[in-house]
């Protein structure tokens, strides 16, 4: 047998092969080490120097004429991505990179990816919810990508996934540096406990129209 007959798997296959088994199995999945670690630190000073500048606003529920400001119900702040910077378009590309894999093998039709940074001060937290629903919505999948290095137990801030349907407690997932949350938006009950320190992160959407839903 030569190397040409030889199947030589690429390992971003196996990992998008595993997440997307773990999406069709269970509804979520998790990826480690989607990111190399230079772009998450630059993504993560990104978020840095905007928070010392005013570079990032409240965060709200709703969309449109529906759009409130809650902190009983999340108190992070937010600034959409555009691909203004390098980072944020290699981001960006990978995430496209995502989107197509997932597409070939779960044939979700999953059209745009939409995401922003959130900064959670300590004392912030995002209560159980889901990103959406039934009828209104085109968020088909969620993605969380995390930006903290060194994260410690002990600063809380963990994402709670529940089970849709006995509504356990189903994934407790820590928001260390380079973590990649992926879990279906229609599907997936999910808790961002208080965290006791600055906390980074993307939160991302692929979605199935082109047009935001208003
Ligand atoms: C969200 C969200 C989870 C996280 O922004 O909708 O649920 O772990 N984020 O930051
Ligand atoms: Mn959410």
């Amino acid at each position: 047998m030569t190397c040409e007959d030889s199947p030589i798997q690429n390992p971003d296959d196996l990992l998008l092969d595993q997440l997307c088994h773990n999406l069709a199995e269970q509804g979520w999945g998790v990826l480690f080490d989607f990111f190399s670690p230079v772009l998450i630190e630059d993504l993560r000073n990104e978020v840095i120097n905007h928070a010392g500048s005013t570079g990032l606003t409240e965060a709200g529920i709703g969309r449109g004429h529906d759009f409130m400001v809650d902190p009983s119900v999340r108190s992070d702040q937010t600034r959409w991505l555009s691909g203004e910077t390098a980072a944020q378009s290699l981001y960006l590309k990978q995430m496209e990179h995502l989107r197509q894999g997932i597409n070939r093998r779960l044939f979700l039709g999953l059209a745009v990816f939409e995401g922003h940074f959130a900064l959670y001060e300590p004392g912030s937290f995002y209560a159980k919810h889901k990103d959406s629903f039934r009828g209104a919505a085109n968020r088909v999948l969620s993605t969380v990508t995390y930006l903290n290095p060194d994260w410690n137990d002990k600063d809380g801030g963990q994402l709670i996934l529940f089970d849709p349907e006995s509504g356990a407690e189903t994934a407790r997932i820590k928001p260390e540096a380079g973590t990649l949350a992926v879990f279906l938006s229609e599907e997936i009950a999910h808790e961002v406990l208080i965290s006791h320190a600055q906390r980074f992160s993307i939160a991302g959407w692929f979605r199935v129209g082109n047009k935001l839903s208003v």
